[in-house]
């Protein structure tokens, strides 16, 4: 093959992976981490004794991709470790910390950086997203992309900013490719979102696009047939009033859909002034 053609195979290879949603490297080998992980929840093999002598030759040492963060032996010990963590956590810095060193999200293998929110630490208003994305993963705050600059100026038409607002997701790091997160890794971050909320203790909860809705109010409808409808969220002790509205990421693909959005904005808005 000449250098032209080759060049254009390897074009078409990365097109391909492109298109498939991969646009980040993690390693130069390709790994299976789903293998890895079913691999830490398996009990150890019981020891053999062994006819090798006892300074074997070591395996020869591969190109090896770096290794993913520990899982927890198994998903339910995940959640476990993840509530008991999370119930732990007396302020939102702890919770924070407390975060940054649990490793029962699978998420955390593939992301740079821990999203863990943005705004006002206490605020009247939260707004709780999906997923971080690639810009989020970067700089390891949530909405900071295109869909979080169009979320800043959804504020700004109901006369707030982000000093009023606290932003996060249902999960604290990049899924890969920006696929949704599973319910599992959702599930194993909960525990740390319901204490973050109990934490910023919001009066007004707006929820962003139909995983994050789906996934907090537990039901499956569409986002067409939830949005503009206040719902109750239960944390704790306390009944938050929470409103699903379209995702700014869909608002900049369906830019007609904004009406729609600026009807639930607005009864947010008045939510908060104890107009509703
Ligand atoms: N989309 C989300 O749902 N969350 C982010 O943080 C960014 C984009």
């Amino acid at each position: 093959m000449d250098n032209e053609a080759l060049r254009h195979e390897a074009q078409a290879y990365l097109d391909w992976h492109a298109a498939m949603g991969v646009d980040l490297g993690v390693g130069t080998v390709a790994q299976n981490w789903f293998e890895l992980s079913e691999q830490a929840a398996r009990p150890a093999p019981a020891t053999v004794p062994s006819t090798q002598p006892s300074n074997p030759t070591p395996p020869p040492k591969r190109n090896a991709p770096p290794r993913p963060a520990t899982p927890a032996a198994t998903p339910d010990e995940a959640v476990f470790a993840a509530r008991e963590q999370a119930a732990a956590a007396p302020t939102l810095e702890a919770l924070h910390e407390s975060l940054a060193t649990f490793d029962g999200c699978g998420l955390k293998a593939t992301a740079k950086n821990l999203c863990f929110y943005r705004g006002a630490p206490q605020a009247r208003l939260m707004i709780i997203g999906e997923a971080p994305g690639r810009d989020e993963d970067l700089s390891g705050t949530p909405f900071v992309g295109p869909a979080g600059q169009l979320l800043d100026k959804m504020l700004a038409a109901i006369d707030m900013d982000d000093t009023a607002a606290h932003i996060t997701n249902i999960v604290y790091w990049r899924p890969p490719g920006n696929r949704n997160p599973t319910p599992q890794e959702a599930l194993v971050c909960r525990p740390f979102l319901d204490r973050q909320i109990e934490l910023v203790a919001p009066d007004v909860i707006m929820i962003l696009g139909r995983p994050a809705v789906n996934n907090l109010l537990n039901n499956t409808d569409s986002i067409m047939k939830l949005r503009g409808r206040w719902k109750s969220f239960t944390v704790g002790a306390h009944e938050i009033p929470a409103m699903p509205t379209l995702h700014p990421a869909y608002l900049l693909r369906t830019p007609l859909a904004k009406k729609m959005a600026w009807l639930d904005l607005q009864a947010v808005r008045d939510k908060l002034k104890g107009e509703l």
